[in-house]
Parts: C-alpha cells; sequence; structure tokens
C-alpha cells in the first residue's frame, strides 16, 4: 500500500481525494499498488463529510509517519507550505504541489533537495491547471533548446477577456462568476493583474533555461485596464486582445519574458483560445512549433495533474525524475529592446494629427471607430519598446492606452 497525505482540503485538495475516490481502481492499477489517503491536514473539521475521520491538525503527524511516503500540499501560498514541504522532502517523502506561488520563488533548492534524498518535487499542477506541459517539458522535448513558450496561463482572465469580446459583458459581472466557478485565486488580483500568470512564466522560464528566473523579474501587466472601447478597436482590427505570457530565447541563454494584454490576430495559434481554457504554444529549434491546450483551472482539471503526479511519484520511490534548474539567477533581457508594433489610442483629431504622428512614428496605420468621436486609434510599424517610449513620451497627455501587438512568426 502507498499511503499518503494532503495538506489543505480546499477547492483543490478535496479535488484531489474526490479524483482518487472515483478513479482509484484504474490509478492503482497503473501505480501497480494500492493508493490510500491516510490523513488530510486542514485548519477545520468537516463533520458529516466522510474526509472527517483522515482530518488531522498537526503537521508532525505526518512528518513522523513513515507510512507516508508522498505528500501532496495544496494549501497556496509562501508559508507554512514552503516549511512543510522542505521537511517532508528532507525526511524522504516525495512531494506533488499545485502552488506556483511556492515553486516559482523555492523550486530550484526544493528539486535540489529531492534530489540529493533520491525522492521527486513534482508540479504539474502549478502551470496549466490540467494540461501536461511540465511534464513534456521534462522528459519529451528535451532534445531541444526551447526558443519561445507563449502561453494564455491564466483561466480567469481568459474567461473574462473572452466574455467581454463575445458578449461585451462588464468586467466586474464577468470577475464574479469566474469567482463562483472556483477559477479565481483566492485573492483575485492575482489573476486580474497578471502575477499568476507570471508566476507560472517564471517557472517555465526557469524549466527551459535550466536557471533560476525570479518572477519579480518580468515585467508584467494585468487585464484591469482593458476596455471595452479597446475590445472594439481590437475587433475592428481583426484581432482580439487575450493576457499573453510569454519567455523568448535571444543569444546565447538570454530570455526576454513578459506578461502583458496583447492585441493578437486570427493567424496566431492561441486566437481561438477561449473561456477557462489555457493553451501554451511551445517552439523548439528542432521541433519547430507545438501546442499543449486543455483545461486551465479549475477544482477537478488541477486535482487530476495533482494525483498524476502523485502517481509518477508512486512509481518512482527511490529514483529522482525531475530536471533541475540552478539557483543562480538568469538575468533577464532589457524590456526596452524587445521588438513589435504598438496599437496606440490618442485623444484628439485624426486629421490634425496624423502628420505629426507620422513624423513621430514613422508609417502609422489610422483606426477610427464611427462612435468613438473624441479619440482614434493608430498601429506603429515594428519597432523596439524602448524607442515606442521615447517617441511616445511628447504625446503623454493624449495616450489614453497602449496595447502590445503579439505576432507570429509562422
Ligand atoms: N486562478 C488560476 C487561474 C487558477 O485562473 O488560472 C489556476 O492556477
Amino acid at each position: 500500500m502507498i499511503n499518503i497525505a494532503v495538506m489543505g482540503y480546499g477547492t483543490v485538495g478535496s479535488g484531489v481525494v474526490e479524483v482518487v475516490n472515483t478513479n482509484g481502481a484504474r490509478i492503482n492499477q497503473r501505480i501497480g499498488d494500492e493508493l490510500n489517503i491516510k490523513y488530510v491536514l486542514d485548519l477545520k473539521d468537516f463533520p458529516g463529510n466522510p474526509v472527517q475521520e483522515k482530518i488531522i491538525h498537526d503537521f508532525e503527524t505526518i512528518i513522523q509517519d513513515d507510512d507516508v511516503q508522498i505528500v501532496v500540499e495544496v494549501m497556496g501560498g509562501i508559508e507554512p507550505a514552503y516549511t512543510f514541504v522542505k521537511r517532508c522532502l528532507q525526511a524522504g517523502k516525495s512531494v506533488a504541489t499545485s502552488n506556483k506561488a511556492l515553486v516559482a520563488k523555492h523550486g530550484a533548492e526544493l528539486l535540489s533537495i529531492a534530489k540529493e534524498n533520491e525522492i521527486n518535487f513534482l508540479f504539474e499542477a502549478s502551470v496549466g491547471g490540467g494540461i501536461p506541459i511540465i511534464r513534456p517539458l521534462n522528459s519529451s522535448l528535451t532534445a531541444d533548446e526551447i526558443e519561445e513558450i507563449t502561453g494564455i496561463l491564466n483561466g480567469t482572465t481568459n474567461y473574462m477577456l473572452t466574455k467581454m469580446f463575445y458578449e461585451g459583458a462588464d468586467y466586474d459581472t464577468v470577475l464574479r462568476e469566474a469567482q463562483a466557478n472556483g477559477y479565481a485565486e483566492r485573492n483575485p488580483e492575482a489573476d486580474v493583474e497578471g502575477y499568476d500568470a507570471c508566476r507560472k512564466i517564471a517557472i517555465l522560464s526557469s524549466l527551459i533555461s535550466g536557471q533560476q528566473v525570479d518572477f519579480e523579474d518580468i515585467y508584467c501587466e494585468g487585464i484591469t485596464k482593458i476596455t471595452v472601447e479597446d475590445m472594439t478597436y481590437a475587433r475592428k482590427m481583426g484581432g482580439t486582445i487575450k493576457l499573453l505570457a510569454s519567455s523568448k530565447r535571444y543569444a546565447g541563454n538570454r530570455l526576454h519574458a513578459i506578461v502583458a494584454p496583447c492585441i493578437i490576430f486570427p493567424d496566431h495559434p492561441l486566437y481561438n483560445v477561449n473561456g477557462v481554457f489555457n493553451s501554451i504554444f511551445v517552439h523548439g529549434n528542432v521541433l519547430g512549433d507545438a501546442m499543449f491546450y486543455g483545461s486551465g483551472a479549475g477544482k477537478l482539471p488541477t486535482a487530476s495533474a495533482v494525483v498524476a503526479d502523485v502517481v509518477d511519484a508512486a512509481k518512482h520511490l527511490n529514483r529522482n525524475i525531475m530536471t533541475m534548474w540552478k539557483q543562480d539567477k538568469l538575468h533577464l533581457e532589457n524590456k526596452a529592446d524587445s521588438r513589435r508594433r504598438f496599437f496606440v489610442r490618442m485623444k484628439g483629431d485624426a486629421e490634425e494629427m496624423t502628420s505629426a504622428l507620422k513624423d513621430s512614428f514613422g508609417e502609422i496605420e489610422m483606426i477610427r471607430i464611427p462612435e468613438l468621436k473624441e479619440e482614434f486609434g493608430f498601429v506603429t510599424p515594428v519597432m523596439t519598446e524602448g524607442d515606442y517610449e521615447a517617441r511616445a513620451g511628447i504625446y503623454r497627455d493624449q495616450i489614453l492606452h497602449m496595447i502590445r501587438i503579439e505576432e507570429h512568426k509562422g
């Protein structure tokens, strides 16, 4: 029998128990042994719920029980999750977690402790919910230099932007719906400000570079400033707006990473990724393009990935299978050097401004929405972000919003 403990009985933790109860027979067959949830650690009691007989309140019970070989950490946050996970690994217990904050901050150290102890620290559910992406990067795509990862990595914001685009729905209503569906973080600021996607792209960047990429170093812009008017311009241009998290290789091992809402067009592989779905586009130097698509948030998709990690840990009880990344930090490329086109909304009269704007930005493309009489939009030619900022500086008081354009180089 393989005994596991689940730390945290919230949305994902209850999903983990449900997955094991629902698919237990098949899971046991795949492991070749019987999986048993021995403990569920939580601060609360759950009277009337069958889980109650497994509920414990003291972490030491797990650490002191040599029969517990695998621990699931689905509490979220850094502490006490970090201390608990570290102690589990040091005690020779493999850990499966969905906790992106923990992996983004302490992944390198926890991977290295797991390796020293010939056990595993697995975190498939920390990026893309139920979509396999960590395991493919760790095992299937190891012949490649990964040159680009661009993903829709947050289900809440993709759900919101999809509803805003197709239904003209307002921001607050769609956020409430996402929360009611169990997609959003406890503090939805993490979703809408892009912090959640930022931690996820930091994890993927660390994996593909083999070095620590700190999420604090990644430029991060959320969707809180995206308006119905922005969507109207995007639609008029034949595109849509998506919150993209991207990491692209420049010379050598240098990466340019960014999280920002971007206008994309129908030829972009991520254009049709709608609702709570996530998708991750990967370009490898020998593979070419690959896409991973699926349920990116929610109780059961996330629990599915956690339990799959438990199965992997159970099949490799005394053998470390994860690729490491070094604790020394990777210095990212300067945002100012990245090149793209920019969409700009500006107050004023398009006819009067065109000539001055051409002098400043070069061959711009004007976009007008007849109902929006006090403003207009334009698209710049390809330029570096540093150049854009320098040129836009003189129009600071007139610029209403700038949205980056992400083109697919197919
Ligand atoms: N709040 C996250 C999302 C949950 O909406 O994608 C999955 O990490």
